[in-house]
């Protein structure tokens, strides 16, 4: 007996319904997974190749709007910045000349021979200068929080901008200055490292962390463990080099530092040709475990030494809150790596619930923790407070739009990288002021410095 014919096209259609859906379900895998080659180069992730992954991979880019409730209207746009693309530090130009010194001059493999006429851009005595990249880079996001806010930045005497000391954060800055759209005198940079660069009075994080050498072994296990063994062979094997010359930990991160800057600078590297994209993961996680253990979750002390600049931002909304005579409507800081880490891991961002270690790499492929999506170059922060009118706005209006149904005259949201984030106290995307300063007072309003750094006077050091 055959079934109906109504029945069998049913069916038919059916069947090529599913067949569309599920190869649209692993374009979109594809598409993710092709992506990722743009952002694995860890803090050394250029912000238009954050923007190229995201493009590539249908995520919708910048500040999209309405992000917030109709009756709600922003007071005042708090800001932290990350300097733009600059040249590699002295000890990562040292990396990539002990790899150079075994490869240049010593391929075989036809298809990669011309690594052999290898120049280097990266000049010692150009060491961390921003780079025109770089400058871009802060002058594209001057026009993005210009176009994405102009009430709070069109009048320039309500701007405020500020920088630590260092010629990158300052040059973003200007650079930054040079195309913000407002009217008035163009705001002055205020110089303040107490803010941007807690860091270097922070007697117990330098001696328990940044000056300790064992509070990076998770990192140092991993450079060589058995990813990075592997990956040692299989990249003297696909270059075959002379003399059976072997690669180690230390000449695979001069190699990545190599393809990551040169990816940053100029969009691509031959250098990278070597690499595949689950190479690139193994050296992406490699660095990831460093700013780890470094800059964030792998010790308290890390991000504690951050609440003055949390402090300061809370009192400085505090002041728009509060209607204070000629409150400033929009800040700006410029800073370091350093600087927004820590923030970030005050706040609870980007948070795995295991920590990164030498040993989980593959618990971590899909960890939350990427410095090159939420710290690149000139990667940024933006808390953004708001004035809520109260009266016309109903609860069920709010519950369907995705708001909290109970909207308070006062609320915030935040940005990482101009993507709203959702802070780990708050369920919705747009948070009560009262309770984000009542789950970050034991940072913020009660920072305590003093007592979780010992205070001491600054010394050079090195920094992102
Ligand atoms: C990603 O997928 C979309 C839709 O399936 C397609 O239009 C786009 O070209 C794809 N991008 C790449 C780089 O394959
Ligand atoms: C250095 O780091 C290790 C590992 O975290 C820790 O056990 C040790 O106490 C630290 N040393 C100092 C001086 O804090």
């Amino acid at each position: 007996m055959s079934a109906p014919v109504e029945c069998k096209l049913f069916t038919l259609v059916l069947l090529i319904l599913i067949f569309i859906l599920a190869s649209e379900l692993s374009n979109c895998k594809t598409n993710e997974s092709d992506a990722m080659k743009y952002v694995c180069f860890s803090s050394k992730t250029a912000y238009e190749n954050l923007l190229k992954y995201r493009r590539t991979a249908n995520i919708k880019d910048g500040f999209v709007f309405p992000p917030r409730p109709m009756k709600c209207q922003p007071i005042q746009l708090n800001v932290v910045l990350r300097h733009g693309t600059r040249h590699p530090s002295v000890k990562d130009i040292q990396k990539m000349q002990a790899c150079t010194t075994k490869v240049v001059g010593n391929v075989i493999n036809a298809d990669f021979v011309h690594l052999n006429n290898w120049k280097s851009s990266f000049p010692l005595s150009h060491e961390k200068q921003l780079v025109d990249v770089g400058r871009r880079e802060h002058e594209d996001l001057a026009v993005k929080y210009s176009t994405a806010f102009p009430e709070l930045i069109s009048d320039f005497s309500r701007v405020k901008i500020v920088s630590s000391r260092i010629s990158r954060s300052l040059e973003s800055a200007q650079s930054f200055i040079n195309k913000i759209a407002g009217v008035g005198e163009t705001p002055k940079i205020n110089i303040n490292d107490h803010i941007m660069r807690f860091f270097e009075y922070c007697q117990n994080y330098l001696d328990r962390v940044d000056h300790n050498k064992s509070a990076n072994s998770e990192m140092k296990k991993f450079k060589n463990g058995p990813e990075m063994k592997q990956l040692a062979t299989s990249l003297g094997e696909k270059l075959s080099l002379q003399n059976n010359i072997q690669l180690n930990g230390d000449d695979l991160m001069g190699l990545f530092r190599i393809c990551a800057y040169e990816v940053a600078f100029y969009g691509f590297s031959h250098w990278c040709d070597v690499l595949n994209l689950e190479d690139l993961h193994v050296l992406d996680y490699l660095d990831d475990l460093k700013q780890y253990w470094k800059k964030s979750y792998g010790y308290v002390v890390n991000y504690a030494q951050s609440c003055p600049l949390l402090a300061d931002i809370i009192h400085t909304l505090d002041s728009a809150a509060d209607s204070k005579e000629g409150h400033p409507k929009a800040v700006f800081q410029f800073g370091h790596a350093e600087t927004i880490f820590p923030l970030f891991c005050l706040l609870g961002l980007f948070k795995d619930e295991v920590p990164l270690r030498a040993d989980n790499f593959r618990v971590h492929r899909n960890r939350k923790f990427r410095s090159s999506v939420i710290s690149p170059f000139a990667g940024n922060i933006a808390f953004v407070l708001y004035h809520c009118d109260k009266e016309g706005m109903t609860s069920e209006e709010n519950r369907r739009d995705g708001w909290p149904e109970d909207i308070q005259n006062l609320m915030v949201q935040v940005y990482v990288n101009e993507k709203l984030v959702q802070l780990p106290f708050c369920g919705h995307k747009m948070c009560s002021y009262e309770e984000f300063k009542k789950n970050y007072k034991q940072y913020a309003t009660n920072c305590d410095y003093n007592g979780v750094c010992k205070r001491k006077t600054p010394e050079k050091k090195d920094e992102l």
